[in-house]
């Protein structure tokens, strides 16, 4: 299930090697997962939806935020919470319009979009996945659940060697799913890395529900009844 806005699907591939049309397509994709990401990072996908297109009404690119008064982005964005993500949004469009094309501000590469403010880890995985179709892993709080359940890891999921292993084991995963080493660019990514996230947020949640599981057979937690952390237990 993609995010609602997200439902006129374009393969990345269709729109490689187009001239500056598909580019401005591409780069306004990118703008919209930015956004969306950073605004899901703390909020619910139904806070969200109102907020995403008042904000896409505004500000449909990432010129129009870069040009943006500050105390109007802040206006549009009460009521989410967490402001420092607004200012961040901001300071990071800003900063691309000056230092890159004009017609697809927003680079691809995970390593490059992770220079600008506001773009951590994470959204740099997703608008590098989403949008570019490139083979970039994301891990947030769902994804890693999914992968340490899957894997019988039995670890906090918080300790810093466990995620720093776990960014590895979502590398690899996205590597193989799309074709390593002949990796180009697809719409392979993208879904991939969407459907282990809504796999986190809706199945495979903190009491989750395995037998609506579609990959149940595979999980190690389940195969030996450890699907539920202490921490998890603790709550039920
Ligand atoms: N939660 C945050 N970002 C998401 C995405 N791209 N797909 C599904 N759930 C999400």
């Amino acid at each position: 299930r993609l995010m609602p806005w997200r439902k006129k699907w374009i393969d990345p591939s269709e729109w490689q090697g187009k001239e500056e049309d598909g580019k401005k397509e591409i780069a306004r994709r990118a703008y919209e997962v930015w956004v969306s990401e950073v605004m899901l990072q703390q909020t619910r996908v139904s806070t969200v939806i109102p907020y995403f297109n008042n904000w896409i009404s505004k500000w449909a690119t990432v010129q129009d935020l870069a040009n943006a008064k500050h105390e109007d982005v802040l206006s549009v964005w009460k009521g989410l919470g967490y402001y420092s993500r607004a200012t961040r949004l901001h300071q990071g469009a800003k900063d691309m319009v000056e230092e890159n094309d004009k017609d697809c501000p927003i680079p691809s590469g995970a390593q490059e979009l992770q220079k600008f403010s506001g773009i951590g880890r994470y959204t740099a995985g997703a608008i590098s996945s989403i949008a570019f179709g490139e083979a970039e892993p994301v891990l947030d709080g769902n994804v890693a659940r999914v992968l340490s359940r899957q894997l019988g890891l039995f670890a906090d999921v918080k300790d810093k060697k466990t995620s720093d292993f776990l960014w590895k084991v979502a590398d690899r995963l996205i590597r193989q799913v799309s074709g390593y080493p002949e990796t180009k660019r697809s719409a392979i990514p993208g879904q991939w890395n969407q459907a282990l996230m809504e796999l986190g947020s809706t199945i495979c949640t903190p009491k989750p529900k395995c037998d609506e599981c579609p990959i149940q057979k595979t999980c190690r937690a389940y195969a030996e009844g450890q699907e539920l952390s202490k921490r998890d237990k603790k709550d039920t």
